[in-house]
């Protein structure tokens, strides 16, 4: 039987890290709305809930709140910051609204080192942001912690298993925070770490196989990640059923589609490799609107994919690699935002097809997308890969896309991420990439004057893609990028660096 730890979400921009933090120490955890009903989770059947903050005061009117038999089910609760205060209302105590807002790192002067703060000193550095602040605990309560600006940072009562902090234990900012979210699943709600690879791999299996039966299953492989793990787990569980089409629209990384097939290859997967690559570039011809690029290359995968799949007899399931943030994204408040780039996926195609989906992965965070991959053998090389979009370099190349240009970005693109691996720092960065621009400047080379184009350097870090900050590469790395490309690559004069942060920039120039 699973053991689900719930969080319960208030619009926390780390809800996500909330639920990877606890899957991190082993347990399984899913995030829920906070309009979740008590009959979903009776069903659910949570080990524990954690409540997670929110950009709302209990003040406010209409202030978001979960059903009273949710706190009064007997289940250990953890609030967190907003999750804390809203417990504080439920249960007779008293907020006030603060006069001294307190955002940042904070000193947490520990008052009870049992509960959530066993195995701790007196004090911890801890990352605080609210407006309000305890007054009054409810009964049966008793404070644990305190900082400067706030009486009560931490309260908890043993015998109810109801516990609250006002800081974040799930953010990078609070170093102990791992211990307090382990206090509390291991000893206080009596956890046991039972979510690894191994676990999620073989219920995986068994899981396809009970659906899928005797069907032979399509998997549309992008040469990504996450459809790359997808394949290999079909592969697991339904063996020679599975026919992987992965169309090569020839926009993807310097030799990257035939790493691909080789992968494959050795695992013994056999792919059945479609060359798309004229094709997509004839219909980009003369197109330098993004969105536009988008939809065509999302129309000619489709088509392309299609006809390929029309000829495996027998099919009727499609195999995809969604992802949990996918899923949560297209069922939470975000679903509505505004389109600022559309994601280029197979969306539509099992429509089309008459097929079934096949969703493995829909449950997994990308990290844990990684750690199955590599217990089902891909090699790290591979999956530690930055993520790369699915139009590929048809949205690094600014304006129109002609052969000339697709093959000198590759080639700068190749160099750069040569020499950022070379410089051991490849895995301190999200996303590295080059970026071709039409642009014609002048040089001198040797006695000659130049007039070439310009390749420009983006480096992220970044921990979801959400937000993203510049990184900070070493100047002598991008010299010898830079000196690189200008040498190597005929056609290129000039290299500059990216120092953008999204916002107001995103991490693609397209
Ligand atoms: P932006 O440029 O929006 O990128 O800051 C955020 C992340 O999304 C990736 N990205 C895409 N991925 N299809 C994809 O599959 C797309 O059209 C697309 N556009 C951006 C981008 O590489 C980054 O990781």
């Amino acid at each position: 039987m699973k053991q689900t730890v719930l969080v319960i979400d208030f619009g926390s921009q780390y809800t996500q890290i909330i639920a990877r933090r606890i899957r991190e120490q082993g347990v399984f955890s899913e995030i829920v709305p906070h309009t979740v009903t008590a009959a979903r989770l009776k069903e659910i059947s949570p080990r524990a809930i954690v409540l997670s903050g929110g950009p709302s005061s209990v003040w406010d009117g209409g202030a978001p709140s979960i059903a009273p038999s949710i706190v009064e089910s007997g289940v250990p609760v953890l609030g967190i910051c907003y999750g804390m205060q809203l417990l504080v209302r439920m249960m007779g105590g008293e907020i006030e609204r603060s006069h001294e807002r307190e955002f940042g790192p904070a000193t947490l002067e520990i008052t009870d080192c049992g509960g959530l703060f066993s195995g701790f000193q007196s004090q911890a550095d801890v990352w605080m942001s609210h407006g309000d602040r305890v007054v009054r605990l409810p009964d049966g309560f008793a404070g644990t912690a305190r900082t400067r600006n706030a009486p009560v940072a931490a309260m908890g009562n043993d015998e109810r298993k109801i516990f609250g902090v006002q800081f974040h234990p799930e953010v990078a900012h609070t170093p102990e925070g791992g211990k307090i979210l382990s206090n509390f699943l291991f000893n206080i709600a009596g956890c046991e770490k039972s979510w690894t690879p191994e676990v999620f791999t073989a219920r995986a299996v068994r899981d396809i196989r009970e659906s899928v039966g005797d069907s032979r299953v399509i998997c549309a492989l992008s040469g990504g990640v996450d459809s790359s793990v997808t394949a290999a787990l079909l592969r697991e569980a339904v063996g020679a059923s599975l026919v992987c089409i992965f169309v090569d629209t020839g926009l993807m990384r310097l030799n990257e589609g035939d790493e691909v097939v080789d992968m494959f290859a050795k695992s013994g997967i056999e792919v059945k490799r479609v060359n798309g690559g004229d094709r997509f570039l004839e219909k980009l011809k003369g197109v330098s609107e993004p969105e536009e690029k988008r939809k065509i290359i999302g129309r000619e995968f489709i088509e392309v994919f299609d006809r390929e799949a029309g000829g495996v007899g027998g099919a009727k399931f499609l195999a995809q690699g969604t992802l949990y943030p996918d899923v949560i994204e297209s069922a939470g408040a975000n679903a509505a935002a505004a389109t600022i780039k559309t994601h280029h996926n197979v969306g539509g195609l099992p429509e089309k097809m008459n097929l079934k989906l096949v969703e493995p992965l829909r449950e997994l965070f990308k990290d844990e997308v990684r750690e199955v991959g590599r217990h089902l053998g891909l090699p790290s090389h591979f999956l530690d890969r930055h993520p790369f979009p699915g139009p590929g370099l048809a949205i690094r190349i600014l304006g129109e896309i002609t052969p000339d240009r697709l093959d000198m970005l590759k080639r700068a693109d190749a160099i750069y991420i040569e020499e950022i691996r070379k410089a051991g720092i490849y895995n301190d960065i999200w996303q590295a990439f080059a970026v071709f621009l039409p642009v014609r400047t002048v040089g001198v080379m040797g006695d000659k004057r130049t007039y070439d184009n310009v390749i420009a350097l983006r480096a992220v870090t970044s921990l979801d893609g959400m937000t993203a900050d510049w990184a900070k590469i070493p100047p002598e790395v991008l010299e010898t990028v830079s000196t690189r490309i200008i040498n190597e690559i005929e056609g290129i004069g000039r290299v500059v660096y990216d120092i953008s942060t999204k916002p107001p920039g995103t991490i693609e120039w397209e």
